[in-house]
């Protein structure tokens, strides 16, 4: 009988290998399992693709499976056999728990009828514990936490002999060859899942391993075991499954069996039957297993964004306060160029207590860049992008010029809305604090003198001794510096323009201080002449002490050059000069100065010296032209168009001002 069968086999499936040497069955091959030579009872059947089902989801049933000639051993002689299985254990839908698990078995008797179902899977009753000589040896994919027999309350893999308490279990993993350490498996994915069972006699091996991998090098199991006793003669392979409360669809796909580790054959993965997989059944996912669960990615992910986010924000505070405007044009500037960022940390960070000024312009901030050096730094405020690049150009030429008299300009920095205009120290501040301000020594007439010519000098170098004629343009104590000799340094050259926020810096505005604006500014604009109209209201301020416009003063005496005329005409000049002169005070040239300051403030242009005559004037180099009240421009002072009693008031040092548009520029190039 075993011999037709082998010619049945031979013929029609031809995918199993039989030896006929001795008519021993050595091994098969099933690649599916069309007319394959298997027994099966219970829920299990082979279904039309080919597909060994093994168990549906009816609960509390059992399926077997046996491949139908038994394989004939010499308990004597060394037993050994290899499996190599494909299956898939499907719960109805995805993530959810199934029953029972199944098991490949290999058995004296295909009958295993009066085994129990559930956690026995079909393989063992509560009468083969132990003591029965059933000699059942079963390889079980446990899909359930089984009560009472194992201690692993997870799907596992064991190794059971003769009764259903696994002499060995673990739980479902493989070792990855490629990662070099062991991955999970899910037994109830649905997917397929190869199984390889070897035993040569002294070992027994398992070794799990998903469809798409090779062998694994290692094995998931190896028990060290003589199996002699619980073979006998004859044995039947197979395979068992079992449902419980809960179910599974519990498939064989294709299997492998011999009974010489070189006799396997290899399946054939490709062609395989399907199995259906569970509802929801994601895709295979690469070997990594997941280290993190979804919320917990969720929350790396989250703290991750937060950190970026405080770095950003870190970053972009730090970028937003030290932040510049660089222009290309501005290369060439490079030298005069502040860091924005130095200076802050020269200013202490613009703290109050380096506020050292405050102007019609801005702040004006004492600073200590490395090496000890001092600085004073001016903060403009500014909205006129436009004309920047022409006003930088003036500023930076202005830092280039070198005169003793003057306050050098050492650079700038710019920032969107700010310029911030860098220039050496002056440790004695500026005139107007000892003119003005009673705690501190008025200065003797000699020493005002010498402030008088050093700025003379210095606007005199501004005029013509540059290779260009630049224009101060806001001439008047209080921006006269006074270094450490308490020599006259001119400071703030063409900053008159800042004065007004709303000025735009490209449409040049002429703007000054009331009371040292020339008549003729409104119409014609600035030039020398206003700057020695400016200098001539100075030269009357230094010597006279007081503001050329006062407006709490009676009338007669509000505007200062009027006043120096009346008093002129009333013979009493010298009564005009600052009460606080001592005696040492030389009152011929104090008369020459005031005449001087008149000559100055002359209303027509052209009457007005020159400031080299100015210098000459001053150093007693050249006698005044003889001039009277009644010569033309003397005296005529004409309050420049607005009235300015409501924006001046003679404590406070902040210039009012008043834009006026006029197509003159600062610069004119006396080569060009
Ligand atoms: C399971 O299979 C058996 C036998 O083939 C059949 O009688 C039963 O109806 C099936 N149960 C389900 C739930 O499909
Ligand atoms: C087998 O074991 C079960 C519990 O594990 C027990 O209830 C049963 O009585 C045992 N049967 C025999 C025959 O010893
Ligand atoms: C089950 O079988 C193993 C090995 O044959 C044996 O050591 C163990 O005592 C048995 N367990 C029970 C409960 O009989
Ligand atoms: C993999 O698992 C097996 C069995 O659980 C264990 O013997 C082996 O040491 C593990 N290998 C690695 C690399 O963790
Ligand atoms: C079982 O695995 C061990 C360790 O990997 C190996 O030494 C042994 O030869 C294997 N036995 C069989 C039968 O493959
Ligand atoms: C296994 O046990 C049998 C008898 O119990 C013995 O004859 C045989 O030599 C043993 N095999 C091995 C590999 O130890």
């Amino acid at each position: 009988m075993s011999c037709s069968r082998l010619h049945l086999v031979l013929i029609f499936s031809c995918v199993h290998l039989v030896s006929l040497s001795g008519q021993q069955e050595t091994g098969f091959v099933f690649n599916g399992f069309h007319q394959a030579d298997i027994y099966t009872d219970g829920l299990a059947r082979v279904l039309p693709d080919g597909l060994l089902q093994l168990t549906n989801d009816s609960a509390f049933q059992m399926g077997h499976a046996f491949f139908k000639l038994p394989f004939y051993f010499d308990p004597s002689d060394t037993i050994s056999f290899y499996t190599h299985f494909v299956c898939a254990l499907a719960p109805l839908q995805l993530g959810a728990s199934g029953g029972h698990g199944m098991a490949f078995v290999v058995s004296p008797s295909m009958d295993l009828s009066h085994a129990l179902q559930a956690q026995y899977l079909g393989v063992f009753s509560t009468s083969t514990n132990g003591t029965s000589p059933s000699q059942l040896i079963a390889i079980e994919l446990d899909t359930i936490e089984s009560l009472g027999i194992d201690e692993l309350e997870k799907p596992h893999v064991g190794i059971d002999v003769n009764n259903a308490t696994s002499i060995e279990s673990t739980l479902p993993s493989y070792f990855s060859n490629a990662l070099g350490k062991n991955v999970s498996i899910n037994l109830l994915s649905g997917l397929p899942i190869q199984v390889w069972v070897d035993y040569d006699g002294s070992s027994l091996n398992v070794t799990l391993a998903p469809v798409d991998r090779q062998k694994p090098d290692q094995p998931l199991m190896s028990r060290s075991i003589n199996l002699s006793d619980y073979f006998q003669h004859k044995m039947f392979v197979g395979f068992s499954a079992a449902t419980g409360q809960l179910t599974s669809n519990q498939y064989v796909l294709g299997w492998s069996f011999s009974r010489g580790k070189e006799l396997l054959q290899n399946l054939d993965l490709s062609k395989l039957p399907q199995a259906p997989l569970p509802r929801d059944v994601p895709l295979p996912r690469d070997e990594q297993p997941p280290l993190l669960s979804p919320p917990l990615i969720g929350l790396v992910i989250l703290s991750v964004i937060l950190v970026l986010l405080v770095l950003g924000v870190v970053y972009w505070y730090r970028r937003n306060k030290y932040a510049e405007v660089r222009e290309p044009w501005e290369k060439e500037y490079g030298p005069h160029r502040f860091s924005y960022k130095s200076l802050y940390k020269a200013t202490n960070g613009f703290g109050t207590d380096c506020c050292v000024g405050k102007g019609g312009f801005g702040n004006v901030y004492k600073g200590t860049l490395p090496l000890s050096r001092h600085i004073a730094v001016k903060r403009l405020s500014h909205n006129a992008e436009q004309g920047m690049k022409q006003f930088v150009a003036e500023v930076v030429t202005m830092g280039s010029l070198q005169h003793r008299n003057l306050v050098p300009l050492l650079g700038y920095c710019r920032r969107k809305g700010e310029l911030l205009l860098v220039s050496e120290y002056m440790p004695n501040g500026s005139l107007d604090q000892y003119l003005f301000h009673d705690q501190n020594q008025s200065p003797s007439w000699l020493q005002r003198i010498s402030i008088l010519k050093d700025i003379a000098s210095a606007l005199n170098y501004l005029h013509t001794g540059a290779t260009q004629v630049v224009l101060h343009r806001d001439i008047k104590s209080s921006n006269v510096m006074l270094d450490s000799d308490f020599s006259g340094r001119l400071g703030d050259f063409g900053m008159a323009r800042f004065q007004d926020p709303r000025a735009n810096l490209s449409a040049t505005a002429a703007v000054g201080t009331i009371g040292y604006m020339a008549p003729e500014l409104i119409t014609m604009g600035t030039s020398t002449k206003t700057d020695v109209y400016a200098f001539g209201a100075f030269l009357l301020e230094v010597t006279c002490g007081r503001r050329p416009v006062e407006p709490e003063l009676p009338v007669e005496k509000q505007y200062l050059v009027k006043w120096v005329c009346v008093c002129w005409k009333e013979a009493s000049l010298l009564g005009t000069i600052d009460p606080r002169l001592g005696r040492e005070t030389l009152f011929k040239e104090v008369e020459m100065v005031l005449k001087l300051g008149l000559l100055c403030t002359n209303a027509k242009p052209e009457a007005r010296p020159t400031m080299g005559q100015v210098v000459q004037y001053l150093n007693l180099d050249l006698t005044l032209p003889d001039f009277s009240l009644n010569s033309p421009g003397i005296g005529a002072f004409m309050p420049v168009s607005i009235e300015a009693s409501s924006s001046i008031s003679a404590s406070n040092s902040r210039s009012a001002s008043i834009p006026m548009f006029v197509t003159h520029t600062i610069l004119r190039g006396s080569g060009r």
